[in-house]
């Protein structure tokens, strides 16, 4: 989808290498300055996709952004208006002066072709999407002995599918217009250790892992 990344950002080189070409001019009269939090680690003008945004580690993730400056957050969830949690985190936003739009939209991950459209409307009015974080979720307890197949139907279509066609539906803006991005996986560790009878919320997670590797691996480059 996208060809070999450069060795370096357009900024120039970081870390090490930075440190390595710097050791070449050691007699320039301009001190380095660090750029880990101006540009490694800043969302400065970056746009952002979360699902399940409406609270829980979607809402957090929407906020951390916020504060490393991204231009605007869409939190996409199933109620049809945002909760009193995300209407607080976005008075917060703005009380603290940062600029960032926190964004609410209606939508079902469930529906493969609703977010794609909902990712392209963002990016209609973005002119891009660079980040996305699949956080929507949902977790049935039970015992995996008789765990009903509708119920583990259900956990699947969200935590599974759901997954996969949000990725699917930020990859394809951020192919669109050709600035890469990040796609920020969230799983949990009942995927991989035993934690308790709940196939609901640990026995799907180990389903998820594969579409989770198949899409990371697809949509970046190699
Ligand atoms: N909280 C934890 O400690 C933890 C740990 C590991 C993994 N996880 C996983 O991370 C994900 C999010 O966890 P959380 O604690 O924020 O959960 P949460 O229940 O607080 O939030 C999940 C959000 O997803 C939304 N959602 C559910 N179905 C949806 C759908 N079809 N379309 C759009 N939105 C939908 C819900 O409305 C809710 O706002 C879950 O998959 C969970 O299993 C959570």
């Amino acid at each position: 989808m996208h060809s070999k990344p450069a060795t370096s950002p357009s900024y120039g080189p970081v870390g090490v290498s930075r440190a390595l070409a710097a050791s070449e001019h050691e007699s320039s009269a301009i001190p380095p300055k660090s750029t880990l939090f101006t540009h490694e680690f800043s969302l400065d003008d970056r746009v952002a996709l979360v699902t399940g945004g409406n609270r829980g580690i979607g809402l957090e993730a929407a906020l951390t952004f916020a504060e490393a400056g991204a231009r605007a957050v869409y939190c996409i969830d199933l109620p049809e208006h945002p909760g009193e949690e995300f209407l607080k985190v976005r008075t917060f936003i703005r009380s603290m002066g940062l600029s960032c739009k926190l964004e609410y939209l209606q939508g079902d991950v469930r529906d493969q072709k609703a977010m794609w459209k909902l990712a392209e409307q963002i990016g209609d009015c973005e002119g891009r999407l660079d980040v996305c974080v699949p956080a929507a979720g949902t977790a049935d307890i039970g015992a995996a002995v008789d765990f009903p197949g509708k119920e583990f139907q259900d956990v699947m279509d969200v935590n599974v599918n759901g997954v996969l066609f949000t990725a699917q539906a930020a990859a394809r803006q951020m192919a669109r217009f050709g600035n890469g991005g990040s796609i920020v996986m969230i799983a949990s560790i009942c995927g991989r250790v035993h934690g308790g009878h709940s196939p609901g919320s640990g026995g799907e997670k180990s389903s998820c892992y594969p579409p989770r590797s198949l899409a990371v691996a697809e949509f970046t480059p190699i």
